[in-house]
């Protein structure tokens, strides 16, 4: 396991198989389902599996992969942030990520831990490191346009829109926006 990540109010550190039914009950939750949809597992096995077999190999990276984002006051499990590579997105292709020097940033979390700033400072720490590191060239992200929350927090890091996408069987389009080092605000300002 790789250090955990510390902010003032929070703790980002890597999952194991046993954090399985703490995702399970996140995707579960319906007002999550309302922003992002339905999971597409339905038992903590196969989430322990994609545990096991998606989200671990990355915690071999200094930094990408699934982080649990922990209250440091209370250790409650709030919910998960990521940076990936791009092209690992199961829609890369749809969005033209191709470029395996872009990292996508991603996050989920209880409807309980909203509107408190926990997903903007949790992203703020780990795009810090991914852009500190000189291999990554840009972060990018994708939301649904009527997801306005997450747009919210996409723009206090900095991200700018650059285009929209309709995908398959998705009535909802996807803004797909970036993050470039220049364009970036990580500090605890929002400088
Ligand atoms: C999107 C999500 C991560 C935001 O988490 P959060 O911890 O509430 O985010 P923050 O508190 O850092 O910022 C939310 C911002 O949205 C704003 N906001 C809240 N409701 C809003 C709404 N209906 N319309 C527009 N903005 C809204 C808040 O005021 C805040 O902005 P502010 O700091 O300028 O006031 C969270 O709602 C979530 O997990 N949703 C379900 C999963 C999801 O949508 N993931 C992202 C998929 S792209």
């Amino acid at each position: 396991m790789r250090e955990p990540l510390l902010t003032e109010r929070l703790l980002l550190r890597d999952c194991t198989e046993e954090d399985a039914p703490a995702l399970l009950a996140l995707d579960h939750d319906p007002e999550v389902i309302r922003a992002v949809g339905p999971p597409q597992a339905t038992d903590v096995a196969a989430y322990a599996e994609r545990i096991r077999t998606t989200y671990m190999p990355f915690q071999r990276h200094a930094w990408r992969g699934v982080l649990l984002v922990i209250d440091r006051a209370t250790d409650r499990f709030l919910g998960w942030v990521f940076v990936r590579p791009a092209p690992a997105s199961r829609d890369a292709g749809a969005f033209g990520w191709h470029d395996p020097r872009d990292e996508e940033l991603g996050y989920r979390y209880h409807p309980e831990a909203w509107g408190r700033g926990i997903a903007t400072e949790a992203a703020r720490a780990i795009l810090r490191v991914a852009l500190a590191d000189p291999a990554t060239n840009m972060i990018v992200a994708a939301a649904r346009i009527g997801n306005h929350r997450s747009q919210r927090v996409l723009a206090k890091l900095g991200f700018r829109p650059t285009g929209t996408v309709t995908l398959p069987g998705v009535d909802d389009p996807v803004v797909m926006l970036s993050l470039t080092r220049s364009g970036a605000r990580l500090g605890p300002d929002g400088a």
